[in-house]
C-alpha cells in the first residue's frame, strides 16, 4: 500500500524500513508535520502514517479524503489529535498502536522522579565545573513515600510495580480500577484523598475532556505542600500557569515534565540557534526544581521496533480487509 509517513525523523525511517524489509508497503517519508498546509502532500496516498503532533482536524481530514486517503495509521497510542467524528463522517479508518512498551514510559517516569529527588540534573553540572559541594542537593528516601498514580492502565501498572519495589505506599485513581494494580499493594482512592496524601503524583491518564487541565489551581491547592508532580502523559492534563504559580509559592516542590501543553511548537526540533518565543515555557526553564524532557519517554529501541511492526501490520490488515484489532472509532470515545 502507498503510505505517506508524516513527521518522519531518521529514527522513524530506520525502524519502519526494518519492519518493512519484505517491502510489503511503499513508504514515502515527509519531514513535515501533517497540517492544513501540508495535507496536499498526501494526494494519491491511500494511507497516511502520523505521530503525536500531526493535526487531524476536520479540515485536514476533508482534504486528505479528497486526495484519496482512506486510512489513518497512528504510530502512537494516544489519538487525541484526531477528530474521530470527522473521520467517521469521511468514512476513513483510524488505527493506532495501543501498546508498544509501557516499560519505556514507566522507566522514564521513574528517571524523572529520581532526577528531581536526588537533583542529578544539578549535580551533573556542578561536578563538571569542579564544584563538589553537596549543599542544595539533599534528597529523600523513596521508601515509605506515598505516590499517587492517576491512570492505572498499561503504563500506570508498570509504574506501580516499579515503585512497589522501592517500598513506596501507593494510591491510585482511575474510573476503571485495575486489580493487577491492587495486587502490588496500591489502594484506589478518590482524587481528594490522593491529592491530600501523596508526596509524589504521577499522571498516566489519556487526554480527554475529563482529564483536560486536571491539574489546575484548585487541584494544586488540595495537594501536600512541596509535592512532586510528574507528567509523562499528555501536556494538556496540566494547566501550566497554575503549576508555575504553585512552584513560585512552594506549593509544588518539584515538577517533572516529558510533555507540555504547547509542545507542538517546540518538541522534536533543534531550536538551539533560535529565540524561544514561548514565555510560559521559558519561565518553567528558570526553576531549579523543574526537569523537562521533550516527549522522549517512549523513545527506546524496543518501543520504536514494536511501533513500526504494529503500524505496518495494521496497514496490512486494512489492505487485506482483515479484522482491525487496533482500530479506534468515534463510538469508543463518546461519553
Ligand atoms: P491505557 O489506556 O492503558 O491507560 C490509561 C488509563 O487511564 C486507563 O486505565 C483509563 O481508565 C484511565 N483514565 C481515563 N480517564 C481517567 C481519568 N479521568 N482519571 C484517571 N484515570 C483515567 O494507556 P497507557 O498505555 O497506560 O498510556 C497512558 C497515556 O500515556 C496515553 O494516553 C498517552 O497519553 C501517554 N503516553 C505518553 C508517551 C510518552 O512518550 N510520553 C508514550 C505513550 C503514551
Amino acid at each position: 500500500m502507498k503510505v505517506a509517513v508524516f513527521s518522519s525523523k531518521t529514527y522513524d525511517r530506520r525502524f519502519l524500513e526494518e519492519a518493512n524489509a519484505a517491502s510489503l508497503h511503499d513508504l514515502s517519508y515527509f519531514e513535515a508535520q501533517l497540517s492544513p498546509e501540508s495535507a496536499a502532500l498526501a494526494n494519491g496516498f491511500p494511507a497516511v502514517c502520523v505521530f503525536v503532533h500531526d493535526r487531524l482536524e476536520r479540515d485536514v481530514l476533508t482534504s486528505l479524503c479528497r486526495g484519496g486517503t482512506r486510512l489513518i495509521a497512528l504510530r502512537c497510542a494516544g489519538f487525541n489529535n484526531v477528530d474521530l467524528e470527522a473521520a467517521q463522517g469521511e468514512k476513513m479508518t483510524v488505527v493506532r498502536v495501543p501498546a508498544y512498551s509501557p516499560y519505556s514510559v514507566a522507566e522514564h517516569t521513574i528517571g524523572l522522579i529520581l532526577t528531581l529527588n536526588r537533583k542529578i540534573h544539578r549535580a551533573y553540572g556542578r561536578v563538571r565545573e569542579g564544584n563538589f559541594a553537596l549543599d542544595g542537593l539533599l534528597g529523600f528516601d523513596l521508601r515509605n513515600c506515598t505516590v499517587g498514580i492517576i491512570g492505572t492502565g498499561k503504563i500506570g501498572l508498570v509504574v506501580a510495580r516499579i515503585l512497589s519495589g522501592f517500598g513506596c505506599r501507593l494510591l491510585a485513581h482511575d474510573p476503571f480500577p485495575n486489580p493487577e494494580v491492587e495486587e502490588v499493594g496500591a489502594r484506589y482512592a478518590p482524587l481528594n484523598v490522593l491529592y491530600a496524601e501523596s508526596d509524589i503524583i504521577t499522571l498516566h491518564a489519556p487526554l480527554t475532556s475529563s482529564t483536560y487541565r486536571l491539574i489546575d489551581t484548585a487541584a494544586v491547592e488540595r495537594m501536600k505542600r512541596g509535592v512532586m508532580i510528574v507528567n509523562t502523559s499528555r501536556g494538556k492534563l496540566i494547566d501550566t500557569l497554575a503549576v508555575i504559580e504553585g512552584l513560585k509559592s512552594g506549593e509544588i516542590g518539584y515538577l517533572g515534565l516529558d510533555v507540555y501543553e504547547e509542545e507542538e511548537n517546540l518538541f522534536f526540533k533543534d531550536l538551539s540557534e533560535e529565540v524561544l518565543h514561548d514565555d510560559v515555557f521559558a519561565r518553567l526553564l528558570t526553576f531549579p526544581n523543574v526537569v523537562i524532557t521533550s516527549h522522549q519517554a517512549y523513545f527506546t529501541e524496543d518501543a520504536l521496533r514494536k511501533i513500526a511492526e504494529t503500524t505496518l501490520s495494521n496497514i496490512t490488515a486494512y489492505e487485506q480487509s482483515r479484522p482491525l484489532v487496533n482500530e479506534v472509532t468515534a463510538e469508543q470515545v463518546r461519553p
